[in-house]
């Protein structure tokens, strides 16, 4: 039995903004029959307080950075849940990373710190009568853990994992002495980045090994396109950075027994979820495939490139039904288009029981990310009978088939693919993918080929097995 400990600034079913969350929260279940004992470190954020009732203290400080702190550990939804309750740190109104005004916390630097040191504090003492063999650590909220780590002179194997590099968490250089990082590492091969603390660098360059959550976006990431100026630092860590793919959690996301719909286990059966779904969107029905969209709205998501090819759609019979929430701009873009098109219905905002209707409902998933490090709607979408129109890009490169001459002839094609990610040629998949549904036979096809893809954690969870393995014995 090896013993991880994850380190992660969101978790399901206790808070998510991402699919970092989902992510982190399956991870455990998945790894299990690796032989791999996961124990989850998160923030205590009110949310997670509330679930965590009366798990037992197991470590008390004084003064974790600017205030007393305390460690809770015990079995929360389903979980082996360590606790950081630290309230001048978490317990206040808002998101994770946001006020309530949509703006950074001031104090994110060291709101993470903190979490990323009592990382290292487990791992290097243990807690609970259980110190772990390896510590992985998600994204730049825990990349200073193989640091504190190294300060404490503990050997302890640790894993950087990339969810998505387009976030550094960068600080002031003077907020080293509060943080109690070490002078030793402030320099160009460590975690400085031009005159800043970058705690992802930090995590990219101390930790054992780095991986990330598909294989293509494994090999962009050391380009200048996609490594958002850190490509230099992931190329230098050459064979030790890995692509792992991300499974969905098959118990939550089943068509067959999904409690938010009347579920379904072929795709005809997704006729009356879709049928539900145009009524609840109060969509005209029409000759074209009912596309929907659930996702941040962000420039990442690339749904400004959707609206632009949304005319052509909307002319050969398509829906199309977006759920998402994020940058202003973009959310007030697609209400202006649900008031101008009657086939188009936007509900801006973040709802989980919604976006398994409309997954559910829906003839196509449109996901048109200019980068996506894996991406789990398309995989969503597959599992049920949703046909991915996607980015030829990081982890939908790697999930999705596309329906070219060659796929259908051999029968294994799941959906569609388009680059550049221009509007011009999403506009040209979305004429595919009208072409397609214009062949019910076909279609459906494609669908029950999507719907017996594996999408689950099998191989993902042997391959972090054979990973955490090899640091222990190495
Ligand atoms: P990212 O983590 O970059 O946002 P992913 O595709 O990996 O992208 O994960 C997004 C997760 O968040 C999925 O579980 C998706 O269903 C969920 N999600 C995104 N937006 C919404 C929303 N508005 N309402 C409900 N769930 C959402
Ligand atoms: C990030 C990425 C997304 C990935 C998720 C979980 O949020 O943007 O592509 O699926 O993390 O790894």
């Amino acid at each position: 039995m090896i013993r991880v400990l994850s380190v992660a600034s969101e978790c399901v079913p206790l808070v998510k903004t991402g699919g970092l969350a989902d992510v982190v929260g399956a991870l455990p279940a998945a790894l299990a029959p690796e032989g791999i004992e996961m124990r989850v470190l998160v923030p205590g954020y009110r949310a997670v307080l509330a679930a965590a009732g009366d798990a037992a203290v197991v470590w008390r400080g004084a003064d974790l950075f600017g205030g007393p702190a305390r460690l809770l550990f015990g079995q929360i939804a389903g979980l082996s849940l360590y606790v950081l309750d630290a309230p001048h740190l978490f317990d206040r109104d808002g998101g994770p990373y946001l006020d309530a005004t949509g703006r950074d916390w001031s104090d994110n630097a060291t709101r993470f710190a903190a979490l990323s040191w009592i990382g290292a504090l487990i791992g290097a003492e243990g807690a609970a009568d259980w110190r772990p063999d390896v510590v992985q650590c998600h994204d730049w909220q825990a990349g200073l853990t193989p640091v504190y780590l190294k300060a404490r002179g503990v050997d302890l194997p640790s894993v950087m994992t990339v969810h998505n590099i387009a976030f550094h968490g960068l600080m002031p250089a003077e907020m080293m002495g509060p943080l109690a990082l070490p002078a030793w590492g402030f320099t160009p091969e460590g975690f400085e980045y031009w005159g800043q603390v970058s705690a992802l660098k930090a995590g990219l360059v101390h930790a054992w090994k780095v991986t990330t959550v598909s294989p293509t976006y494994a090999r962009e990431l050391s380009t200048p396109d996609y490594g958002e100026g850190l490509e230099g630092v992931i190329a230098a860590r050459g064979g030790d950075v890995i692509g792992i793919l991300n499974g969905i959690d098959p118990a939550l996301w089943d068509p067959a027994t999904d409690p938010h719909i009347a579920p379904y286990k072929q795709p005809r059966g997704k006729a009356k979820a879709r049928n539900a779904l145009l009524a609840e969107m109060d969509l005209p029905q029409g000759a074209g495939p009912l596309c929907v969209v659930v996702s941040r709205l962000s420039g990442q998501k690339g749904l400004d490139l959707l609206l632009e090819a949304l005319p052509g759609l909307l002319a050969r019979g398509g829906r199309l039904a977006l759920l998402g929430s994020g940058d202003p701009a973009l959310e007030q873009a697609w209400q202006a288009a649900a008031a101008q098109h009657p086939g188009v219905a936007v509900t801006i905002g973040y709802d989980e029981a919604l976006s398994h209707r409309m997954i559910a409902g829906g003839d196509a998933i449109v996901v048109p990310s200019r980068f996506e490090p894996c991406g789990l709607t398309q995989l969503f979408g597959l599992r049920y009978g949703t046909v991915p129109v996607v980015a030829r890009t990081g982890g939908l490169a790697d999930t999705v088939i596309d329906a070219n001459p060659a796929a259908l002839v051999a029968g294994v094609a799941t959906g569609v693919q388009f680059a550049p990610v221009t509007a011009r040629a999403l506009a040209t998949a979305l004429d595919r993918l009208c072409d397609l549904y214009a062949d019910p036979a076909g279609f459906a096809k494609i669908q029950r080929n999507g719907m017996r893809a594996a999408v689950g954690w099998g191989p993902s969870a042997a391959a972090y097995g054979a990973l955490f393995r090899g640091l222990v014995t190495a």
